[in-house]
């Protein structure tokens, strides 16, 4: 969809789409049996299939293509997870409530509904207008109440009682970050490394209006990417150097600048070659899946937007019937979460900076004398000493200074140690390197809005239809003709096979075709009745890109017609090569217009 196309997207086409995505398979509101809840959708049969076919493309991107290290942790942690990653104290909206019937409402969707940007507004500013704009519940028109902060994050428990409070995750990464350094051994402890996992969060929104597009309960598809700082450039980087993008930057939002990657990290527009590089990677991807380049921009994120813990962000925004929708958001997430669960765990979550070369030091290690501690503190001797040697040489001369060397031993009491249990010896040590925190960079995607920008590129409406007037109503639904031009390696079904008549050993000959192209790996759809026309139109719809149809020539020569979903095109094939061939078709090794 080009820009100016965009706004073909009537709401009529619109509604068009959802009503054939519910009825044939794709995606439905859950719970519709008691009144569906907002913010929760069921994949169907070909939904979940499409999915996990995106899915598999973004494991070849990122495990394959780039290396990353696969994890798959629980969806639930402990509070004490999401107090060090900042969650629990800023992962909020703000929320007002009508006062007359109680529904919750974001405060700055009402603004900017009311023609009020409030992105950089603090909650105290958005309640100021909201009452100044006199903006009315959308519900029932009442009066609305004070703004407050609500956070976004499912709350639970684990066991029994409620003295262990847990929440469901509102992102994969925060596990990545906590086994650093399992990862790290992994990889046997060398820097930079790349870490994915894919998965369900969870986002209590308090008002979803988006439909699929902002869910409460969603995929995502996570990389963290661990880095050395210092490092100013990233070889990997000169696959996508070159590569040219449109750039909405903070500081110009109104332009979009297309420009290479590498000129905009020297030209200071993105903050480093990592950052630069996962943005080439996904606008690679999601190319790769089937989105244009035209529909695709990056959009940097300003100061007041940016989640707590980035430092640069920047959006893959894809043009949608929607407008402009956010895909993947990839952060440069700086020492931020290493930091804050090292302190909160109390646990080491460095890493190692190799010097080229060793390097000598002085240091100052604290020697005891046994001959002290031994007679003083018989069987606690060996704890004084080890507690001695643990507390290091500047605490150790505080204490002396202050006149009090105390120490606190495992069962909680104290010994007093004389000045004369030890002393301070300087000395050379050669040291491997220095320990620092790495940084992250973070492309993390949605994969339900990418589901959805995929489903809306791909659908198409058409007067050329296979179906001739008498086959038109036999599905009961009228109504212009609609192909999904999903491409091959995305199709839920990548081929359909059919007998021409349900007779004359045509069905079990089909049936044998649809058996090697399964054994081949491909998912392959068998009908063996109705009219062809509307056999193909079936398979248009849900996008599947090839049919292959056993005929009475079949019975003469071995041969059946292959039909191309996009041009309509059929050739004819030997039945005993058609698996590898659509194998072919589907893995783009061949061209339709090669067989
Ligand atoms: N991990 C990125 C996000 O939560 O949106």
């Amino acid at each position: 969809m080009e820009g100016a196309q965009a706004a073909e997207w009537d709401r009529r086409k619109q509604q068009e789409l959802y009503a054939l995505l519910k009825r044939r398979g794709f995606v439905w509101p859950s719970f519709e049996i008691y009144g569906g809840v907002a913010g929760f959708y069921d994949l169907g049969p070909l939904g979940s299939v499409l999915k996990d076919n995106i899915e598999s493309a973004w494991k070849r991107t990122f495990l394959v293509e780039e290396g990353f290290m696969q994890v798959d942790c629980p969806s639930i942690s402990p509070e004490t997870v999401f107090r060090s990653s900042g969650h629990l104290e800023k992962f909020s909206d703000i929320m007002t409530r009508c006062v007359s019937c109680s529904a919750p409402f974001r405060a700055d969707h009402l603004l900017s509904d009311a023609g009020i940007d409030a992105v950089d507004l603090t909650a105290e500013v958005m309640g100021t207008y909201l009452t100044e704009k006199d903006v009315r519940c959308p519900s029932c028109g009442g009066t609305l109440g004070p703004v407050e902060e609500f956070n976004l994050m499912f709350k639970t428990h684990i066991g029994p009682g409620t003295d262990r409070p847990a929440y469901l995750r509102p992102e994969t990464a925060q596990s990545i970050f906590m086994d650093f350094s399992m990862l790290y051994r992994s990889n046997r402890e060398r820097v930079p490394f790349g870490v994915a996992q894919l998965g369900k969060g969870y986002r209590n929104e308090i008002s979803p209006r988006q439909g699929l597009l902002r869910q409460r309960e969603f995929h995502m598809a996570e990389g963290e990417f661990f880095f050395d700082p210092l490092e100013r450039t990233f070889p990997p980087f000169s696959t996508n150097r070159d590569r040219s993008v449109p750039l909405l930057m903070a500081s110009d939002p109104e332009r979009t600048v297309e420009m290479p990657l590498g000129r905009a990290v020297e030209d200071g527009i993105i903050c480093s070659e990592v950052l630069a590089h996962f943005m080439g990677v996904t606008h690679r991807f999601v190319l790769s899946i089937g989105i244009p380049r035209a529909a695709m921009r990056f959009r940097q994120h300003g100061r007041k937007e940016m989640a707590h813990y980035a430092n640069d962000c920047w959006d893959l925004e894809v043009l949608t019937s929607s407008g402009w929708v956010e895909m993947v958001g990839i952060a440069d997430r700086s020492a931020y979460d290493l930091s804050q669960h090292a302190r909160g765990s109390g646990c080491d979550l460095t890493a190692l900076r190799r010097f080229t070369t060793p390097r000598t030091k002085e240091a100052v290690k604290v020697r005891t004398d046994k001959k002290v501690l031994g007679p003083l503190f018989k069987a606690r001797a060996k704890e004084v000493d080890e507690l001695l040697c643990g507390t290091g040489s500047a605490e150790l001369e505080r204490m002396r200074s202050s006149g009090t060397i105390q120490l606190v031993l495992k069962d909680g009491s104290s010994v007093n140690v004389p000045a004369s249990a030890f002393s301070f010896e300087t000395v050379t040590e050669t040291v491997q390197g220095e320990r620092y925190t790495p940084h992250v960079v973070e492309p993390s995607f949605g994969i339900d809005r990418l589901m959805v920008a995929v489903l809306e590129h791909s659908y198409v409406e058409t007067a050329s239809s296979p179906m001739k007037e008498s086959d038109k109503d036999e599905d009961g639904d009228g109504g212009p003709y609609r192909v999904m031009r999903f491409l091959p390696s995305v199709a839920p079904i990548k081929c359909g096979v059919f007998p021409l008549l349900p007779k004359d050993n045509l069905p079990e000959l089909a049936l044998k075709l649809s058996s090697e192209l399964r054994s081949a790996g491909l998912a392959v759809h068998y009908d063996p009745s109705g009219s062809i026309g509307r056999r193909y139109a079936r398979m248009d719809e849900v996008g599947t890109p090839f049919a292959l149809t056993v005929d009475h020539r079949t019975l003469e020569d071995g041969t059946v017609t292959i039909r191309d979903r996009d041009t309509g095109e059929q050739r004819r094939l030997r039945s005993s090569d058609a698996a590898r061939k659509v194998l072919d078709l589907v893995q783009c090794s061949t061209a339709f217009s090669d067989l």
